[in-house]
């Protein structure tokens, strides 16, 4: 649990943010059984009732969908909320909840964009993530492809792309580009490391972030949510008022 050496770090605590605020969380895995996250109903009513706790109004939940191991379509995503929602009204837990889907940028997404089938939420938001390795060969075309088709292109994680840590004005282009940039909270307790963490850190003071999410898989996320409520960069980027989470 690498967030938990953050428990010991000499940095002034503040009182836990109030996650009424940001309002909306924009990226999770919270449909049982069809990605790494939720293991069963159970465990993603589990929480969802946490993420009510904490604050939130709203879930935007997105499932990977990934051509070689998560073959999800809007059947598999929309049919799974079903579930969830009715296990949610039956417990009598107040929450709206909604799916769209994280989009692993491989050379099989690009020629779906024209077909309308994609998942999005609010003003046509369409999330998408990067290989690790490498930045992909079809970025720049893909990006063009999404916005000429109504879409608006929100990036997960930015932080967490190693190829962007020493070209850190790539981040500046895709943001003037219209590409959204979405920080996860976990990266302000050095879950992903210490590097990522930084470079988290920069991009929330030079003011790129536009969407904060929590990228929860299990319960152990929530708990280093909790913690990430105390963090002062998690306050600053709350009350930077550039947030469209609360849009949502
Ligand atoms: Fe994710």
């Amino acid at each position: 649990m690498s967030w938990l050496s953050n428990l010991f770090k000499k940095e002034p605590a503040l009182e836990p943010a109030d996650l009424s605020l940001l309002k909306t969380d924009v990226h999770s895995h919270l449909i049982p059984s069809i990605d790494d996250g939720s293991k069963s109903l159970e465990d993603s009513i589990n929480m969802i009732r946490t993420f009510k706790e904490m604050g939130y109004q709203k879930i935007i939940t997105t499932p990977h969908v990934m051509s070689d191991f998560y073959k999800n379509t809007p059947e598999t995503i929309l049919g799974g909320l079903e579930k969830v929602k009715n296990e949610l009204k039956r417990q009598n837990i107040d929450i709206e909840v909604e799916a769209a889907a994280e989009y692993y940028l491989d050379e099989t997404l690009e020629p779906q964009v024209k077909g309308g089938k994609l998942l999005t939420f609010g003003k046509n938001y369409l999330l998408f993530e990067l290989p690790f390795m490498s930045e992909p060969p079809n970025l720049a075309s893909f990006i063009f492809e999404l916005q000429t088709n109504g879409y608006t292109p929100i990036l997960a994680h930015p932080e967490r792309y190693g190829f962007y840590y020493k070209e850190f004005e790539k981040y500046k282009e895709l943001s003037e580009k219209g590409v959204h940039l979405q920080l996860n909270i976990l990266s302000l307790v050095g879950h992903y490391g210490p590097e990522a963490q930084k470079i988290a850190e920069r991009l929330i003071d030079e003011g790129l972030i536009t969407f904060l999410g929590s990228d929860c898989h299990n319960v152990m996320h929530q708990q280093g949510l909790q913690l990430a409520r105390t963090k002062p960069y998690f306050h600053k980027l709350l009350t930077s008022g550039r947030l469209k989470n609360l849009e949502l």
